[in-house]
């Protein structure tokens, strides 16, 4: 079955580990995502975006990932990826969804921690995990769009207090990273992790995973994130697979032939990141 956040993610931050979140598009990406994890025996996330959700059908999501979790026999939480509304969050909550995320970075502060507050009552009221956001991450992903000079740093004091109120599963804050690939290397800002991660119960979410070199993703887990979101790396190491193989055969129709193998690489690019952040055998 699908269980909550709180199921593994206490148990990262007290041994130093992360679980991934890996964002579901298709299903080969459920498909994929789900081998890895029982190769490694990790437990994992399934982030679903309101794009995502719209192009699978919310029904269809819920039965994916419930015959996944089956399958690979692993803790697996099905979780709502930047939740942009009260009524979005209560669609997956009926839906099946064991865990949601409520962005409400766009908001004010107060305005930010009182939504954030009603979505946190009546998801633990059935055993739904939540993710609260603070600071704004920058770059694109679906319908969550932020400029370079609009994304925002969290500023640590806020968000000691946004969880002290809100007491969230889960913390997500903006500490340099953006959605998509970089032009470059982010510049992470480690010590706004540490300074928050000391002060608060929650694991601290590490949003635009894809692209961070490997060495600040471990300093990372070390100074309290526990949960770290990848969806880009999985998409580029799936498309480009295809695009080599209908290059290389223009003739190719059958879409097993070109979808086996992008479902491969997305699988092999999340056994990679299972093994960095240290949740490989600890279903
Ligand atoms: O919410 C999902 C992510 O933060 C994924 O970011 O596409 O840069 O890996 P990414
Ligand atoms: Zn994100």
């Amino acid at each position: 079955p699908l269980v909550p956040m709180t199921d593994f993610l206490p148990r990262a931050k007290k041994e130093g580990f992360a679980v991934g979140q890996f964002n579901m598009n298709n299903l080969e990406f459920v498909q994929g995502i789900a081998a890895a994890a029982k190769e490694e025996q990790s437990p994992f996330i399934y982030g679903v975006s309101e794009g995502a959700m719209r192009y699978m059908g919310i029904d269809y999501v819920v039965a994916m990932a419930e015959i996944a979790a089956r399958e690979s026999g692993v803790p697996v939480a099905l979780h709502l990826d930047h939740g942009s509304s009260f009524d979005v969050v209560m669609q997956c909550i009926q839906a099946g969804f064991s865990s949601v995320m409520f962005d409400g970075s766009h908001y004010s502060f107060e305005e930010n921690i009182r939504l954030t507050k009603e979505v946190v009552k009546a998801a633990h009221a059935v055993g739904v995990s939540v993710e609260g956001e603070l600071g704004t991450i920058g770059g694109v992903e679906d319908d969550v769009q932020v400029d370079e000079e609009d994304a925002a740093l969290a500023n640590p004091e806020e968000a000691i207090r946004f969880w002290e109120e809100t007491k969230v599963d889960a913390m997500a804050i903006a500490v340099g990273t953006a959605h998509g690939m970089y032009k470059g290397e982010p510049k992470i800002h480690f010590e706004i992790i540490d300074e928050v991660a000391k002060k608060i119960d929650a694991p601290i979410v590490l949003h635009g995973g894809s692209g961070v070199p490997d060495a600040a993703i471990q300093e990372s887990i070390k100074l309290g994130v526990g949960k770290i979101n990848v969806n880009t790396e999985s998409q580029v190491a799936c498309t480009q697979v295809i695009r080599d193989l209908l290059g290389e055969k223009p003739d190719m129709i059958d879409p097993r032939k070109y979808l086996g193998p992008g479902r491969d690489a997305i699988k092999e690019t999340v056994k990679g990141k299972m093994r960095l952040f240290g949740s490989s055998g600890k279903a």
